[in-house]
């Protein structure tokens, strides 16, 4: 639908779709579970969930109104509601922060289809926890398969976003999002039937506070707007697409639920699964690619094909769910270089994803042949993960609630929120409130105690 000359989503049903799609992704499936293992479980999933609510929603009702308001992308943005002041800085450092994303994410996007292809020739058949553990790793630091399955991602995301087919996205996504959701349910089934699955729920379930220290803080906090797809523009140039119709307050929360539910269901299939085989549950960014193919082979020892089945179904369905984030991301840069540097939509489509290309190849490299190569510790994909989700994307909404907050006009933020009054929005102020003092000052007090800066 084509409304004063900029593209709009058809339906309300399209807004929470399209935005849930943005946010529902390899975040929620590959991203929550390593990070809840590496933070010690339960305590590390309690945090999250109050940044979620706490921080995460009313920051996407501010991205909401900033991308609604302003009818493009996210550096412009800024430009038109803040003419000639230092806020464009901030879409600036959006943009880069989705590049950097966007290249890390390919790689795992690509590791999800070397296992799409696996589960189809039935790979994973009668396999051990050791031989899943050792087929990850001989592949994703093999210097030549996991770069062609990035490359393969990348133009397949690229030529959806050329074609412009986001409409059949869109539509498909009403039948793949359930039978994702539906998949997932059967796989918590199993994966909690298995033999020593306990502990695994414990550890879900019981917070050990002891572990909690500043880092467990600022890794909740940056899974969240990693989780929700904040704090760099992304919901914010989604927005601009919205119509005025569209009730800011509710979508945001329906992603929210939607978001939150699909991950830590995902906890619980991996978790009681890993504690079952044994697999120790900080194994980082490889946790899911190891313990998943053992809930297939274990939990339907008995049928075979079923196994088959849902493990092609399984991998087929991440590896959509990484596909809508993935151009959702691109989006972001796409529109920014077609608005701002007028270059074609093509062209601009174009230059992301090369460059994405040239990042993710070394992103890819860097757990393989370039190991050697680290700074501060970390390798090029650590690294890029870590400057974006811990520092980029926090700091981005910190400054995105400071100008909802303090600097946009009290006035545009009503009409937004309230589509000039003709919605009763009961958490209005509630909402003000949070963008004003507690998400900036809540943000700043996490930075400073993991900085040691007191
Ligand atoms: N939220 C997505 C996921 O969970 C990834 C993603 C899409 C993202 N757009 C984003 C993350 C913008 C940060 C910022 O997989």
């Amino acid at each position: 639908m084509i409304k004063g000359g900029r593209a709009n989503f058809g339906s309300r049903m399209g807004v929470i779709l399209a935005s849930a799609g943005s946010a529902v992704g390899l975040g929620n499936i590959w991203r929550f579970p390593y990070e809840t293992g590496n933070y010690g479980g339960a305590a590390f999933i309690l945090i999250y969930l109050g940044c979620i609510f706490l921080l995460g929603l009313p920051i996407m009702v501010a991205e909401f109104v900033i991308g609604r308001r302003s009818q493009t992308n996210t550096a412009g943005a800024y430009q038109r509601l803040a003419p000639g002041t230092h806020w464009r800085w901030l879409g600036r450092m959006g943009v880069l922060a989705g590049f950097l994303i966007l290249s890390f994410y390919s790689v795992v996007a690509g590791w999800t289809l070397e296992y799409v292809m696996e589960a189809l020739g039935n790979g994973f058949a009668g396999k051990t926890p050791d031989e899943f553990i050792q087929s990850f790793q001989s592949f994703s630091s093999n210097p030549w398969k996991p770069t062609i399955w990035l490359v393969a991602f990348l133009l397949f995301a690229h030529f959806i976003i050329v074609k412009g087919v986001e409409k059949g996205i869109e539509k498909s996504s009403k039948i793949l999002m359930p039978l994702l959701f539906v998949l997932i349910l059967v796989l918590v089934g199993c994966s909690v039937s298995l033999p020593g699955a306990k502990s695994g729920i414990e550890f879900l379930l019981k917070p050990d506070w002891s572990k909690v220290d500043s880092n467990v803080f600022l890794g909740a906090m940056g899974q969240a707007f990693f989780s929700l797809s904040l704090g760099m523009g992304c919901l914010c140039t989604y927005a601009s697409y919205f119509n005025k119709n569209t009730n800011l307050t509710r979508t945001a929360f329906s992603v929210g639920i939607i978001d939150t539910l699909i991950a830590i269901l995902a906890g619980f299939i991996i978790f009681p699964a890993a504690f079952s085989v044994g697999i120790q549950p900080d194994a980082g960014p490889s946790l899911i690619f190891i313990t998943l193919p053992n809930v297939f082979q274990q939990a339907f020892s008995g049928a075979p094909w079923l196994a088959y089945i849902f493990s092609v179904m399984f991998y087929v369905l991440l590896a959509l769910a990484a596909l809508t984030s993935t151009i959702s991301l691109h989006e972001v840069a796409t529109a920014y270089l077609h608005e701002e540097f007028k270059l074609s939509r093509k062209r601009a489509a174009w230059l992301v994803t090369g460059s994405c290309m040239f990042l993710g190849v070394l992103c890819s490299l860097s757990l393989g042949i370039g190991k050697g190569l680290t700074l501060f510790g970390l390798n090029l994909f650590d690294l890029f993960d870590y400057v974006t989700a811990k520092i980029m994307l926090p700091l981005g909404g910190m400054f995105i609630s400071i100008f909802v907050g303090w600097y946009l006009d009290k006035k545009i933020v009503w009409e937004e929120i309230t589509n000039n009054g003709t919605l009763k929005v009961g958490v209005y102020r509630a909402i003000v409130f949070i963008l004003k003092y507690i998400a900036p000052v809540a943000i700043g007090v996490i930075f400073i105690n993991e900085l040691n800066l007191i």
